[in-house]
């Protein structure tokens, strides 16, 4: 009955086949190990914030009036209300902790190298897009770090000379942040980007599957295949990894749930003190700062003191990653292979990287905007010198098949 009822569909959509492709015979390296639970969470985060946005929206009012008291009455009246706020706020989060960790995945295996610079591409753009997604989704609840934060963001536009003054009337569609702005900023967040970032997913995963998974070696396990194609070190998605990234599922949310229940405001980092009282345009709080995933970014743009340079910076901090693949002149691409060099460099960009998101929480003062400039220094010399070290440096020669 059953495998009647899939004929009749394959002969008119193609389920088996791209079940096989996908899943039953997409066949990835063996030795995947913990930075590959991250492209699985990054999914699960991603349905997570798509279920709850979508049940936050049924009882959310997107007016300056009333937008404030809605979020209110959802954490006290409507059923069930805070634990959907507390699941999408903490989600948030998560989603930047995952994507971050899914990203340093890519630079210590150098997963972004030839042939999957796409996938790297894709991804780039999702994490724009996600950035979008979380700054627009943060001047919903129009408390006072809603505001405030969307008006420093939004000036920064106003550097850019001669269209910045109309360029940031545009994005606000007033003179000021008002109701109007958190009409758009709603459209945005809650219609087109997810429809965007969905998009987005797909693509990295259609160019993922395309070129097939890279791995903790770098091997290509496609080079080394038994009699029926089948790669000699690689295993079918469905049922091993399938079943795996389960075991990564289950303890995540542990962690997740834990932070949901206990911890939703994380000391403030998660959600801000400020933004528990309503938007008012009179009253600027006295230390504005944004959320802790973008607070690298707004370091690198606070340690540059012209405010148009410390603009282009910023966005070349980010548009710096895009470029990655075509700055790594290495032979091997894991950095179990790589020169001393490169093992040194990342360690000390991850740790300029974290040093600049504590730095950007923290009121500027002459020795942290010191400390901020030499790490955004060194963050850029991660990039800028890639090309050479990766060249100069002696590599460890790389196993035919994958090890462990
Ligand atoms: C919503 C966000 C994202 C989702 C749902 C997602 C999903 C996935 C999935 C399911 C995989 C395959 C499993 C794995 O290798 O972990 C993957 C691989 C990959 N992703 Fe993402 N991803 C996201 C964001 C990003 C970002 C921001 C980047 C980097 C800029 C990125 C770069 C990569 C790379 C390079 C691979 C291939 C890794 C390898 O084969 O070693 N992804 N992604």
């Amino acid at each position: 009955m059953m495998s009647k009822l899939m004929d009749w569909v394959d002969a008119r959509f193609p389920a088996t086949k791209m079940l096989e492709d996908h899943l039953t015979k997409y066949y990835a390296p063996r030795n995947f190990n913990f930075f590959y639970f991250f492209g699985s969470l990054a999914l699960l985060v991603l349905v997570n914030q798509i279920v709850t946005g979508v049940w936050l929206t049924m009882s959310y009012t997107p007016s300056a009036e009333q937008a404030f008291a809605s979020v209110e009455y959802i954490m006290r009246d409507v059923e069930y209300g805070w634990i959907l706020r507390y699941l999408h706020s903490t989600g948030a989060s998560a989603f930047f902790v995952v994507v971050y960790l899914h990203m340093f995945r890519g630079l210590l295996y150098g997963s972004y190298q030839k042939p999957r610079e796409l996938v790297w591409i894709f991804g780039m753009l999702i994490y724009l897009m996600l950035m979008a997604e979380a700054f627009m989704g943060y001047l919903l609840p129009w408390g006072q770090m809603s505001y405030w934060g969307a008006q420093v963001i939004i000036s920064l536009f106003g550097a850019i000379p001669v269209v910045g003054d109309a360029l940031t009337q545009w994005i606000r569609g007033d003179y000021l942040i008002s109701g109007i702005t958190l009409n758009r900023f709603f459209a945005l967040h809650v219609v087109a980007l997810p429809i965007v970032i969905l998009g987005l997913v797909v693509l990295h995963i259609l160019a993922l599957h395309e070129v097939g998974s890279n791995n903790p070696d770098g091997v290509d396990i496609k080079k080394k295949k038994d009699e029926n194609g089948v790669p000699l070190d690689g295993i079918a998605f469905h049922p091993y990894y399938t079943v795996k990234d389960i075991v990564g599922v289950v303890v995540f949310l542990f962690i997740f749930c834990f932070v949901v229940f206990f911890f939703p405001e994380m000391g403030g980092y998660f959600l801000e003190k400020p933004n528990f009282e309503a938007a008012n345009p009179f009253k600027t709080p006295e230390h504005i700062a944004p959320v802790w995933y973008f607070t690298p970014f707004y370091a690198i743009l606070r340690a540059v003191p012209d405010k148009l340079l410390g603009v282009v910076a910023m966005g070349a901090a980010i548009a710096v990653l895009f470029v990655l693949p075509w700055l790594d002149r290495s032979p091997v691409k894991s950095m179990r292979y790589k020169g001393w060099l490169s093992k040194i460099w990342l360690v000390v960009f991850c740790i300029s990287f974290v040093i600049l998101g504590v730095l950007g929480v923290l009121a500027p003062t002459p020795g942290r905007t010191l400390l901020s400039q030499v790490c955004t220094f060194l963050y850029f010399a991660y990039f800028i010198l890639m090309p050479f070290y990766t060249r100069m440096e002696k590599t460890k020669p790389v196993p035919e098949r994958v090890t462990g």
